[in-house]
This record gives C-alpha cells, structure tokens and sequence, in this order.
C-alpha cells in the first residue's frame, strides 16, 4: 500500500480500546513509542511534555484512584449512557480494562507561555502516542478522568516533591492506557458537516 493510503487508512482505523489481553509490552516498544510522541511540534520548540510511565504493582495501586474518579463522574455519565454502555464504563474505569501500562502526560509549563500553548504541545505528543500505539499492534485510551482527582494523582505518582511542580509548573493534562487489544469497539462515529470552514 502506498505510504499516502496507509498513514490516512492508520488515522481512520486508530479507536480507543477499553479491553486489554494481560501481554505485557517489552519496554524497547514502549521506549519506541514515547520517541515517537517527542517527535511532535510544540510552542517555543520547549518539548514541555513529561510522562510518567506506571506497570507492575504500581499501576495496580492505581486502580484504586480510577475508581475514585468514577465516583466523581458516574452521576453525570449515568444520565448521559445508555445502561449497558454505563457499565461496561463502570467495569472499565474499575479495571482499566487490565491495561498493562499507564502514561501519565504532564506539562511543565512556562509563565512566559500562553497556558493553551503549554497544553496543546502536550496533546500533540498524545496523539502520536495514539497512533504510534495503533502501528505497533497495540491499543490505548487517553483519559481526562484523573482530572477529576489531580492532586491525588500528583500525591501517589510522587510529582509533588519535583521543584517544578513546587513551583507550580507541572500540570496533569490525561493519562493513556495502553496494551494489546482484546477487543474489536465498533468505530465512533464522526460528523464532518459544519465543522470546517473555508475562506478565500
Ligand atoms: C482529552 C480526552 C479525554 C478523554 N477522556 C476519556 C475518559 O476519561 N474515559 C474514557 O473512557 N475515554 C476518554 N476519552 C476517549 C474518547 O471517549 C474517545 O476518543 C471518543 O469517544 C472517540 O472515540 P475513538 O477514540 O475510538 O475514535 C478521551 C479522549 C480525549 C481526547
């Protein structure tokens, strides 16, 4: 396949996966796959990402702070879910779908950058993570729930005692799982109407 059809065939075909097979992935994938994120544009060329890379019984530990960011978001997503997709939310959240590794994002921010700036260089590295996960054969989600529970999730990754973020420069922005597919989610649909607009 020509590389044009393949790189586009790769955006369309990318979804987010919730259930993962308990493989565990070999550390020189992962090591590939956060080189690829670092190959995204950012503001300055300041490369603020920094991620936080959690397996073993330290993902485990994390689980429980998932559940705690369900508590915050399950009143508003039982209202907005149908119930089976609510609890297959639910099970995903308790379990994270026994993903075998979690990247943390952060942004080590610059008080001479605008703040959007900051976070959008961030999410550009995300989103290479999320497609170069897709050309490895595995499958992730990147969530904004731990959001929901910041200061937590800075207590138990141990960001707190970092200078930076003594200073108050280390922001959270989302987490992504990350393992080898056990699931085949139906593709979310997208609407392309009324969302470009051209101007000449
Ligand atoms: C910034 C951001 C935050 C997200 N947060 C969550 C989350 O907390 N939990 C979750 O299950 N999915 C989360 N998602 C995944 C979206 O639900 C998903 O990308 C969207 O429904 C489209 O589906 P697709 O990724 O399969 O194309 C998030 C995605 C983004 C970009």
């Amino acid at each position: 396949m020509e590389f044009k059809k393949q790189f586009y065939d790769l955006l369309t075909r990318r979804r987010s996966i919730r259930k993962y097979k308990n493989t565990p992935i070999d550390k020189e994938i992962i090591e590939r796959i956060l080189n690829g994120a670092m190959q995204a544009p950012s503001g300055k060329n300041r490369q603020n990402w920094r991620f936080i890379v959690l397996s073993g019984n330290k993902k485990n530990e994390y689980l429980l702070y998932s559940q705690m960011a369900w508590q915050k978001l399950s009143p508003i997503l039982k209202t907005r879910l149908k119930p089976s997709l609510y609890e297959f939310t639910e099970r995903f959240f308790y379990t994270l779908g026994d993903a075998p590794v979690i990247i943390f994002c952060y942004s080590h921010n610059s008080p001479d950058e605008k703040h959007l700036t900051n976070v959008g260089s961030v999410y550009m590295a995300a989103e290479n993570i999320n497609l170069a996960a897709f050309a490895e054969g595995l499958g992730c989600c990147t969530m904004g729930a731990p959001l929901e529970i910041k200061t937590q999730v800075d207590q138990f990754l141990g960001v707190t005692e970092w200078p930076e973020y003594k200073k108050g420069e280390l922001e959270l922005l989302c987490a992504i799982t990350l393992g080898y597919p056990d699931h085949e989610p139906p593709k979310a649909p997208r609407v392309t109407e009324s969302r470009v607009t051209f101007l000449e």
